[in-house]
């Protein structure tokens, strides 16, 4: 405890241990919620490619429907398209995969991380008016989103077409939100639990993402 007058300052260590703010002393964190935002330099430059391929596909298959209200979706087995660009999309998702978990282990433990893809990859095509409703993907250990075209977003409303996560914790009442406004390249990577909605989108042109 430092005095400075009439102001009191209180200066507490903190330290980082595993990518995660960790307080010393009688203080810690019970359950952080990981989450990595990563551009991929990678694949970035193949993203006006990886656009024609997911339109073109658009264009030849019927897709599903899940969580996306409007736009399309494809089939879940994006990670099986021959084309080579999708292969080096899927080598920097399995190396971000084995990065978040690396996270997650407690420390002193060597070794390779070996990570799979579960509930399978898909390509989601949002247009005016589109969004995707909230939800998370159970059985999931992490998911996440590659974004390949943000199209061209209005000025309003707020959040446009952004992606947000909830609190996870019940009855919280002082939870806030994590809303996320997304540029091509980014790669992000969160607990599969977790709650999480596209607010819906106002433009032109196409938000283009993966989805894993
Ligand atoms: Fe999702």
């Amino acid at each position: 405890m430092i005095s400075h007058g009439r102001i009191t300052q209180s200066v507490t260590r903190f330290v980082w241990a595993n990518g995660v703010l960790m307080v010393q002393g009688e203080f810690k964190q019970v359950f952080p919620t990981v989450m990595m935002e990563r551009t991929l330099d990678d694949v970035l430059p193949l993203n006006d490619r990886l656009r024609e391929i997911v339109l073109d596909r658009e264009r030849t298959t019927e897709g599903l429907k899940a969580s996306n209200v409007g736009g399309w979706h494809s089939s879940a087995d994006l990670l099986d398209w021959a084309e080579p660009e999708i292969k080096v999309l899927e080598s920097a998702i399995m190396a971000a995969g084995r990065d978040i978990t690396a996270t997650m282990l407690p420390p002193g433990i060597d070794g390779d991380i070996e990570v799979k893809v579960y509930g399978g990859c898909w390509a989601n095509v949002i247009r005016d008016g589109g969004y995707n409703k909230i939800h998370n993907h159970p059985g999931a250990v992490w998911s996440g989103c590659y974004y390949v075209c943000m199209g061209e977003p209005e000025p309003q409303p707020d959040f446009n077409g952004w992606i947000e996560f909830q609190d996870p914790r019940p009855g919280n009442i002082h939870g806030g939100k994590e809303r996320i406004n997304p540029e091509p390249g980014l790669l992000l990577m969160w607990p599969g639990w977790l709650n999480h909605f596209v607010n819906p989108f106002k433009g032109s042109g196409r938000q283009n993402f993966y989805r894993v």
